[in-house]
């Protein structure tokens, strides 16, 4: 599917959130109003009572095409932690199953007065798709759209490079892995180059690199030992055998001798580089148990700053209806 350019219909007229369904077009003082938004929010989990009414009387529909975690279970925790009434609809147990149309199902939602869709599907443009078809007071965020865009993802992980590293402008990240095939890879290059990072770099074999990598705005790099000399933070991406077509790789054991991160590999970076991963892990696949759960792993914090980030979107996106209270 072509998606076309996403910023015009992102932003209302006054420039503020309406959709949030790529990075793509929005602008360094936007991602770091979200940063900061979420930052506001990040105490609330802190409380006894782990709840603002800043949602109160509005509804929040899940519609989640494709298997999720992570972005499922925090996008409802989230919701639910502003006060907002929360729909998780199951896909594979609702009337979609029995041929209904996508947009039919979403002009029975709109019927019962849902103000925001957050959106997973493994096609991508799928977002972007309901947002221009839903009725103009709805907000849609992507919660992942195939090989395209998972914006919230990208900014959890911002979120965490900024709590752990401060300033972006000085530093070197590398993204390791899976780049092709990868929607969380496209939208951190996206975000980390918007927010002003010295240095992007991609490290993967030449079958799981885009076509024209360069043009991304990132040093590509085909050996792991070479691409993570002296960089601030690693992220590592998982192998996404589903979006694959053909063999593009000898084996997950070859995969793990050359890309896998392990403890001697992580010496070439900086002493205090971070490890990052969006998950699902595959221990022994695309890094070792040790570094998973070492003292630079900053994985579970990643799940828990992505309430924040994800209250703050909701929030942000709710604020421009004047709904928020
Ligand atoms: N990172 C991520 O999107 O994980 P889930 O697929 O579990 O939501």
């Amino acid at each position: 599917m072509i998606i076309p350019n996403q910023s015009n219909i992102q932003l209302d007229a006054q420039g503020r959130l309406k959709h949030f369904l790529t990075i793509d077009g929005l602008n360094q003082e936007l991602l770091t109003e979200i940063l900061d938004t979420a930052e506001s929010f990040a105490g609330v989990s802190e409380r006894t009572v782990k709840k603002v009414p800043m949602l109160r009387g509005k509804i929040i529909t899940n519609l989640f095409f494709e298997t999720s975690t992570r972005t499922r279970t925090t996008f409802e925790l989230a919701a639910k932690r502003l006060s907002a009434d929360v729909l998780s609809l199951n896909i594979s147990a609702s009337s979609t199953s029995k041929g209904e149309t996508l947009l039919d199902t979403l002009r029975n939602l709109e019927a019962m007065h849902c103000d925001m869709f957050v959106v997973r599907h493994a096609d991508s443009g799928a977002a972007h798709f309901i947002a221009q078809h839903a009725a103009p007071h709805i907000s849609v965020i992507n919660a992942g759209d195939g090989r395209h865009a998972h914006p919230t993802q990208a900014m959890l992980d911002m979120f965490t490079i900024r709590r752990h590293k401060g300033d972006f402008s000085p530093l070197k990240v590398a993204i390791v892995g899976d780049i092709q095939h990868s929607r969380v890879a496209r939208s951190q290059i996206l975000a980390l180059n918007t927010l002003g990072v010295a240095e992007v770099r991609i490290i993967g074999p030449a079958t799981l690199m885009p076509v024209h990598a360069e043009t991304l705005g990132v040093k590509v790099f085909h050996s792991l030992e070479e691409g993570i000399q002296d960089v601030d933070v690693v992220i590592m991406l998982r192998l996404q055998r589903e979006r694959m077509s053909g063999a593009l790789l000898p084996s997950e054991h070859e995969y793990y001798q050359l890309y896998g991160l392990t403890d001697k590999r992580l010496e070439g970076a900086k002493p205090d580089a971070i490890v990052m991963h969006p998950g699902p892990i595959n221990r022994g696949v695309e890094m070792d148990s040790q570094v998973a759960d070492g003292p630079r792993s900053v994985i579970l914090q990643q799940v828990s700053y992505g309430i924040a980030i994800r209250m703050a979107v909701m929030a942000m996106a709710m604020q421009r209806q004047g709904g928020a209270q």
